[in-house]
């Protein structure tokens, strides 16, 4: 699906939903007040992650960002829930965030507009400042990318499981990240991310050679 396409799907679901609060006049009260029930914005987001779940963000909680208290989690935390479950800075590379904050904010700009209809004033898009301190937020805070010039045994059997399943949704990762220790509990919630986003989950063997290979580049 194109990112259009989307963003116009994103923007009708909106639309929806705004005009189904405020048609609460005359002949159209009880359609009104139904659409007004289902749409406000958890009716929406609900919407959206049926429509389109596999490519929005599994949602983590606000306490499990990592320094919750800063400034670039609060706003994290307060403009990109607005449609969707909060995205985990973790998800992409420091070099993939600004393209992706790009389009959300594209978004965001259009459906705050008030110019648009007058209507579209149920989504906040943030400040020239407030954006900058989000992208250096996720940036700081982002995925660690691979360099795979040190790891010559990705051409390995191992390396190419790893490789193969790992990048499909972010860059692939650093094995050193995380210790021995802490791999299986990340490759497990991956599972669920691969499961949430719809893509193939590998069978067990597959996955235990990939954690082989991880703990053995661990930290
Ligand atoms: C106005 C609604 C809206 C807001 C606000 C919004 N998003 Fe999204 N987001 C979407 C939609 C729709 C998709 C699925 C289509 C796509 O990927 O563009 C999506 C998908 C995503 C994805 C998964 C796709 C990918 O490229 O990884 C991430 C990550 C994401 N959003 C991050 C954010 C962040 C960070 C913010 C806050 C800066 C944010 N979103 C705010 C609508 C929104
Ligand atoms: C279906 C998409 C998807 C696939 C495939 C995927 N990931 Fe992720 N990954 C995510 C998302 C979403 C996040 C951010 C949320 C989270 O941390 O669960 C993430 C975050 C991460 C992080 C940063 C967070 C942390 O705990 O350090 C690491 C490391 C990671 N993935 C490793 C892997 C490995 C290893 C694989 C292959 C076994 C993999 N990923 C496959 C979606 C995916």
């Amino acid at each position: 699906m194109s990112p259009y396409r989307n963003l116009i799907i994103g923007s009708v679901l909106l639309l929806t939903g705004v005009v189904g609060l405020t048609t609460t006049t005359g002949s159209c009260s009880s359609m009104g007040k139904m659409m007004g029930g289902m749409m406000d914005r958890d009716g929406m987001k609900g919407m959206m992650k049926e429509m389109m779940g596999a490519q929005l963000p599994p949602g983590i909680e606000p306490k499990e960002l990592p320094d919750p208290q800063s400034n670039g989690a609060k706003l994290l935390a307060q403009y990109c829930t607005q449609c969707h479950d909060l995205p985990s800075p973790g998800m992409h590379s420091a070099q993939a965030w600004p393209s992706v904050v790009e389009r959300m904010n594209q978004r965001m700009q259009m459906m705050s507009d008030r110019s648009m209809m007058g209507m579209m004033h149920d989504i906040d898009a943030p400040t020239e400042r407030e954006l900058e301190a989000l992208v250096a937020y996720l940036q700081k805070q982002a995925q660690k990318p691979i360099d795979r010039s040190q790891y010559e045994d990705l051409n390995s059997l191992a390396g190419q499981s790893f490789d193969k399943t790992c990048s499909q949704c972010h860059t692939l990762p650093d094995p050193k990240q995380h210790t021995v220790k802490e791999w299986p509990a990340v490759v497990q919630r991956m599972k669920q991310n691969m499961r949430s986003m719809d893509k193939p989950v590998p069978d067990e063997e597959t996955i235990e050679t990939i954690l082989g290979f991880l703990q053995k580049h661990a930290k």
